[in-house]
């Protein structure tokens, strides 16, 4: 293994390079980032993507077309081209199968493909959120199979787990700590030399690969666990006429009272990552009981949104196949366009399963690839005669619709229903939040 400066070095020298592995919505930012100060690498296996890449586009919206002059960097999906690297980052998608068990084929395939032209003295960087204990043992095992170099003497491993937070303008890639970890005391300096150079706060050097693994698990477990409670709670002070709001902000007057509020929990790293850590622990002989339950009440969320509507449709003897439900948003946050894992989705199958007649309006969605992934449309204009609202996502577009635009297209006897909280000075309207 070269001296770390030697590589820090080399790299600064332009004489070796860093290949980021998947230009999505961690990978990209990152390698522009280090392109700024590094010759880099973005590979992806997405055709389509590293033509948009190409062109100075990032399809999914998150990154502006000016933030790719003026960096080093080659767009590429062709494993010829991953050459003279030094530092490998591997940013790929880890989510979980039907049966919520984690999915470690891009992980494992990404590994082959960094295996495949791995050469002595670098180091291979992970992002991608995992169980701990999944870089040391299912990650290595693949880059020593296919690599065929000896470990550690001729490579060395690394995790540094990612916080960015599409659609968050304030809490940035380069503003906000990032964790660094490493096989040895050397390629722990390394790696926080290097990330370092691009992230002003600097970086917390964590003790082991497992605590930095451990550390970004529990940091969305946390908020998943946080969040179902606040569920919880609006389940039971809905059968009990309070409004959840109401009570978190009085609650929150005292002063170590955490300011969660319910919601939908979608997307693939809240609503996916503690599956990675109860996957280890049940593995490891334990039954989590707090995590697992937190998820279900979660996960079930959507459903108990629909019975809502639908207990409203009954009481006003509105037919359910002659109804009409506008869903404002199906991203599953807001001013994102990401539409995996949303659980808004679940909500209009749910209604269409129960032949509600359902119209999508979202500004920050892809068309095609809504179409595509759901089977579903996101509609122009929106439309009249709605029986319910749903004010889904909290997209800054909507922050203008008034009350009267919303009684202007719903019928006398329709429901507003207000997942984020967002719309509690209505009066007109009934009116139901979490
Ligand atoms: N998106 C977030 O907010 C966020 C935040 C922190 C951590 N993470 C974690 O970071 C990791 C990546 O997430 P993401 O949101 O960037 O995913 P993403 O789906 O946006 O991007 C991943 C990219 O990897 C590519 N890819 C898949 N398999 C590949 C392979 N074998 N070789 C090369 N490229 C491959 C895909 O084509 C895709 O473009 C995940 O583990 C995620 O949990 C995500």
């Amino acid at each position: 293994m070269k001296e770390n400066s030697q590589l820090i070095n080399n790299l600064k020298a332009k004489n070796s390079r860093i290949c980021v592995v998947g230009m999505g919505y961690v990978g990209l930012p990152l390698a522009l980032e280090l392109g700024k100060h590094y010759s880099i690498v973005g590979y992806d296996i997405d055709q389509s993507l590293i033509d948009s890449l190409l062109q100075g586009r990032d399809p999914r919206g998150e990154v502006k077309s000016t933030a790719f002059a003026d960096v080093d960097i080659t767009f590429t999906m062709s494993e010829s081209d991953l050459t003279d690297i030094s530092i490998w980052i591997v940013a790929v998608p880890t989510p979980v199968t039907k049966l919520k068990s984690p999915d470690l084929r891009p992980l494992l395939s990404a590994s082959d493909t960094v295996g495949r032209h791995l050469e002595p003295g670098s180091i291979v960087i992970y992002e991608s959120t995992v169980y701990p204990g999944c870089t040391e043992e299912d990650c290595l095992n693949r880059l020593l199979n296919i690599s065929q170099l000896t470990y550690p003497d001729q490579f060395n491993i690394a995790y540094s787990p990612e916080r960015i937070n599409p659609g968050d303008k304030v809490h940035t890639l380069t503003n906000t700590i990032k964790i660094v970890s490493g096989d040895t005391p050397e390629t722990l300096d390394t790696v926080a030399q290097l990330y370092e150079s691009i992230i002003e706060p600097g970086v917390h050097r964590a003790p082991t690969i497992k605590t930095a693994e451990a550390a970004k698990i529990i940091e969305n477990t946390q908020r998943d666990l946080n969040i179902a409670f606040m569920n919880e709670i609006s389940i039971i002070f809905d059968l009990m006429d309070i409004n959840t709001h109401d009570v978190i902000a009085a609650a929150g007057t005292k002063w170590n009272f955490l300011k969660f509020y319910p919601g939908l929990v979608g997307g693939h790293c809240i609503g996916v990552d503690p599956y990675y850590l109860t996957y280890k622990s049940e593995e490891l002989g334990y039954k989590p009981e707090i995590i697992l339950a937190g998820r279900k009440v979660n996960d079930n969320l959507s459903k108990y949104v629909v019975k809502k509507i639908l207990g409203h449709l009954a009481y006003h003897k509105i037919q359910r196949d002659k109804s009409r439900v506008l869903v404002l948003g199906i991203t599953f946050k807001e001013n994102v366009s990401d539409i995996r894992n949303s659980k808004v989705v679940d909500v209009v199958q749910e209604l269409q399963h129960y032949n509600v007649s359902v119209d999508i309006y979202d500004p920050h969605v892809d068309q095609s690839e809504l179409k595509e992934v759901y089977n579903l449309e996101s509609i122009q204009d929106i439309g009249s005669n709605y029986d319910c609202v749903i004010a889904a996502v909290k997209h800054a577009e909507f922050a203008t619709l008034s009350e009267q635009d919303f009684l202007d297209i719903c019928n006398e006897e329709a429901l507003f229903i207000d997942i984020k909280g967002a719309y509690r000075h209505l009066s007109k309207i009934e009116y139901w939040s979490l």
